[in-house]
């Protein structure tokens, strides 16, 4: 089984280029089959959640042609099958998105439940209360969401919860639906944004988008685009928390600073140096890191997709700090792994209290999940000694090239496959 062998303790320094956004490219690639021309995506990032997305749009009759691992042509003219049933899509979240795109298109989609991460009940009722109130039947038989309309209509809706999903999935349904849709407590994410401008570019008419009031006017028929994908702002904040756990001194290119201020304010407060320019920043990690409480809200809050990797700095802070997640119910499985590398902290309901320590110690630990996997890997980075990290199929879903990108930057890192190999990295890096 693949796993990561790292010797910690080496300060990440140089520089390091951010792929695209998984979480826009989903969106966006689901998007992309709504129109009948060729649309060509660029900066996608090559992750394994993309590749599951891009199998199961050539699979409903698509035309796909990867350019190359960054670049996809799709046209979705030749669709034949509305029905999205392949075993990979099951495991990724992000089905779900077929749903918006082929009610929008077709007014008819079965796509099967979402899978995804462990971290959390993660239901789509608010995807379904969007598209019942454009005017859709929606039904779950055997494992499916089945919807399907007559005609769609404008409709004002009100999320109960800000949900990213909800949110991008109910915008494609009502970009070809009559009149004005009001989408109210959208979420408002970068890849909300990306979403939005894709489909404008398309042709759509969204306006709002990146406030908690997205309006939608309803058009005919969506043409084709040449767009590229924003860089991965939760990419940029885990190597932000890399260098800055690591005592390192990196600048991560290819970023919008602007996703990032939650991240940075929070780096600055443990007494980290942030610098920021145009598209890159540069983060020159504390010696010690000092103690700052962390709640993870929707955007423009601190990400949840960035409590784990913080929860590791604020680890070797000096000091308590108090990680609040308020958005999943079960994203701190990381904890227990983490207490194996020395790690102090107690989780009291969805609050984990980090007790500040010296510094890890290298031991072997398991991803639980994306995120999560992130986290231990740049634990395993300042840790002394070496580590193993296990079930790296989660974190390969959302960094690409990660081992490459933290080897470049001097981090002491090998993608094994057997014992074997991973003794041999050691006797290589002896000492
Ligand atoms: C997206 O998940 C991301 N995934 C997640 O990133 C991210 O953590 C999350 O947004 C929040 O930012 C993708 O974009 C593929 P939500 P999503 O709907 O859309 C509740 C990663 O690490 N909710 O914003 O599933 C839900 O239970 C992944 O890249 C409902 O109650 O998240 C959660 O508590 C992990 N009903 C909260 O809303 C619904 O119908 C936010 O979920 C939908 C959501």
């Amino acid at each position: 089984m693949e796993q990561y062998i790292i010797k910690g303790g080496a300060p990440l320094k140089g520089e390091v280029t951010i792929s695209g956004a998984k979480n826009a490219a989903l969106g966006i690639l689901a998007a992309a089959v709504m129109s009948d021309d060729d649309v060509l995506i660029e900066n996608l990032p090559d992750v394994k959640d993309i590749n599951v997305m891009l199998e199961a749009i050539s699979e409903i009759g698509a035309r796909v042609d990867r350019i190359d691992r960054h670049t996809v042509r799709i046209n979705g003219r030749t669709i034949s099958d509305i029905s999205v049933d392949d075993e990979f899509i099951r495991r990724i979240r992000a089905s779900y998105y077929f749903i918006g795109a082929l009610l929008g298109k077709y007014r008819h989609a079965r796509v099967p439940l979402p899978g995804g991460c462990n971290i959390g009940s993660r239901p789509i009722d608010q995807h379904i209360k969007g598209f019942k109130a454009l005017g859709a039947e929606v039904r779950i038989e055997s494992g499916s969401v089945i919807a399907d309309a007559e005609q769609l209509r404008a409709a004002h809706i009100y999320f109960d919860v800000v949900s990213v999903g909800a949110t991008i999935n109910v915008m494609m349904a009502a970009v070809m639906a009559e009149g004005q849709t009001i989408i109210e407590n959208a979420a408002k994410e970068p890849h909300i944004v990306d979403v939005a401008n894709f489909l404008n570019s398309m042709g759509a008419n969204i306006k709002g988008a990146g406030t908690d009031t997205i309006r939608v006017k309803g058009v005919e028929k969506l043409h084709g685009s040449e767009y590229a994908i924003i860089p991965d702002q939760i990419e940029a904040g885990t190597f932000m928390c890399m260098a800055a756990a690591t005592r390192g001194d990196v600048v991560i290119k290819n970023v919008i600073p602007k996703h990032l201020e939650a991240i940075t304010a929070k780096l600055l407060e443990m007494g980290n140096e942030v610098e920021e320019y145009d598209e890159a920043v540069r983060v020159i990690g504390a010696a010690r890191q000092r103690h700052t409480d962390i709640k993870t809200l929707p955007y423009p809050g601190f990400p949840t997709d960035m409590q784990p990797q913080m929860a590791v700095a604020l680890s070797l802070a000096e000091g308590t700090s108090m990680v609040t997640e308020s958005i999943f119910e079960n994203r701190f499985k990381y904890v227990d792994e983490l207490s194996r590398m020395g790690g102090n902290i107690k989780v009291e309901g969805n609050v984990a209290v980090v007790d500040g320590i010296e510094h890890f110690s290298g031991a072997s630990v398991s991803s639980p999940d994306l995120r999560a996997g992130a986290a231990l890997v740049i634990a395993a980075l300042a840790a002394e000694g070496y580590s193993t990290v296990e079930e790296i199929g989660y974190i390969q879903r959302g960094y690409e090239n990660f081992d490459e990108k933290i080897a470049a930057l001097g981090g002491q890192i090998r993608l094994v496959d057997s014992e074997q190999e991973a003794k041999k990295f050691r006797l290589r890096v002896v000492g």
